[in-house]
């Protein structure tokens, strides 16, 4: 592969150029009024797809949005490697804190500034790139088949039945993923594990209607008063969780795994510096890299009711709503979690208020093995192209498909990300930088034939 470095060199900025491109589509897959766009992205993928190489690329409906499909087979009796992606996005709001528009892709101090930057259009994009090279150079080891769905951020509702009804489609021997992110430009790492995730949204409701806070206020209950005490207790002085069942089936580490994992580098100062906190805050008992990898949590995503235009108005809210995730991980079950959650919220409802659980999402956890021939062959490219072995890190963040794919198709996955912490995935000024995702192009092929050569 010593053409691979005068291949990245050459096409940088074709590659950019059509990286552009997709990211320019608004596929805002939580969005109604986006649905014409996730047609358009999907669309622009496939005919991506079918230029760089694939013999078949077709764009597959689901009960939501669709799916892109395409491979490239070269010999049945070799390994196939079925590259997974997303090119759905989140939201953008709030739109005043963006530097540059979100989906008008600038280029400022070497990242790439947009939503999907990195999220998953930008590392997606990598993929078609190293395929790219591969096949023009004649260099692919193997088969390679693609699916590119449009509803990860909204936990993938149509996907379980999607792959049920596309096993065949869909056979390989491993998935392959960049869609998480790394410790640090230096710190190659590979991610074994992510969390699950229950997400619902509650209801409290108090009088029938809103009501004058000096006339009413001190003998009506305030729903919002009420929630927030509510979610007050759902966490104890420790950090615990005091919902009942709901540490029941945590995995729990033993002191080797956990020796282990404090030898990822992590500085802490930097860490809050970037965040502007003075401490970090969580479980007691626990590091920060254990709080998002190893525990499960609970945060109130967004809280609503009463007034809340600018300007005072002396009222009592009839309504006060929030929506709740909770983070997963190993052996937890997100229905089960989301069941014991509802019984405790409703079984601390006072008696002046009306509570209703609405479950939104979930989707469970993964962990992967370190001992794998997939595992290896990630960890020789990584150190290859970045000169370091990477270290196994759990991530925080939840891919519920993952989780699919090895329930219902059987098939383990490779976390092989590159983006940063400092990426901004999900908030204002999302960015990737320049060396992330030439790196990213560069370390892939490397993957694929030291997987090939590992499994004969
Ligand atoms: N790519 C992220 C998940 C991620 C990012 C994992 C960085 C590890 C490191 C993914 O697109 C995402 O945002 N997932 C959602 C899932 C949810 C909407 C069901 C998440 O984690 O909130
Ligand atoms: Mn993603
Ligand atoms: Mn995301």
């Amino acid at each position: 592969m010593n053409d691979l470095k005068a291949f990245i060199q050459d096409n940088k900025d074709r590659l950019l150029q059509e990286l552009f491109e997709l990211i320019r589509i608004p596929s805002i897959s939580s969005k109604e009024a986006h649905k014409d766009d996730m047609y358009e992205a999907a669309a622009w993928i496939k005919t991506r797809l079918l230029e760089k190489g694939a013999e078949k690329a077709e764009v597959l409906d689901t009960d939501g949005h669709p799916v892109v499909y395409g491979e490239k087979t070269i010999d049945p009796s070799l390994p196939t490697v079925l590259v997974y992606g997303h090119y759905d996005v989140q939201p953008v709001e709030p739109l005043n804190l963006w530097k540059s528009p979100p989906f008008e892709p600038e280029i400022r101090d070497g990242k790439i500034y947009a939503r999907g930057a990195d999220d998953d259009k930008g590392q997606m994009y990598m993929h078609f790139a190293a395929f790219e090279y591969l096949v023009k150079t004649a260099q692919l080891p193997c088969n390679v088949k693609f699916m590119i769905e449009g509803e990860e951020e909204i936990g993938s509702p149509s996907l379980g039945k999607f792959m049920e009804q596309n096993r065949e489609k869909l056979a390989a021997d491993v998935i392959l993923v960049s869609d998480t992110s790394m410790l640090g430009p230096d710190d190659p790492s590979i991610t074994t594990g992510l969390r699950g995730l229950s997400y619902v949204e509650v209801h409290v409701t108090g009088p029938n209607r809103d009501l004058h806070s000096g006339l009413f206020g001190g003998a009506v209950a305030n729903p919002i008063n009420v929630l927030c005490q509510m979610i007050g207790s759902l966490t104890d002085d420790k950090g615990r969780i005091t919902v009942e069942g709901f540490y029941d089936d945590v995995e729990v580490l033993s002191k080797e795994e956990r020796a282990e994992m404090a030898r990822a580098p992590f500085d802490e100062e930097a860490y809050k510096k970037a965040l502007d906190i003075a401490e970090v805050h969580g479980e007691a008992g626990y590091s920060t890299l254990e709080r998002t990898g190893i525990r499960p949590t609970l945060d109130v995503n967004g809280i609503w009711g009463g007034h809340t235009d600018p300007g005072a108005k002396t009222v009592l809210p009839s309504e006060a709503h929030a929506k709740i995730s909770m983070r997963l991980v190993p052996h937890q079950d997100s229905n089960k979690i989301t069941e014991v959650f509802k019984k405790h919220f409703l079984a601390i409802a006072p008696p002046y208020v009306k509570v209703d659980v609405e479950f939104l999402h979930g989707g469970e956890g993964y962990v992967s093995p370190t001992n794998t021939v997939e595992y290896q062959a990630a960890s020789k490219a990584y150190e290859i192209t970045f000169g370091k072995k990477p270290i196994p890190v759990r991530s925080g963040g939840s891919i519920p498909i993952i989780s699919l794919f090895e329930k219902i198709l059987g098939i383990k996955a490779i976390l092989m990300g590159f983006g940063l912490e400092s990426d901004a995935i999900h908030s204002p000024n999302e960015n990737y930088p320049l060396v992330q995702f030439f790196k990213g192009i560069e370390t892939i092929p490397h993957f694929y034939k030291n997987y090939v050569e590992m499994k004969k």
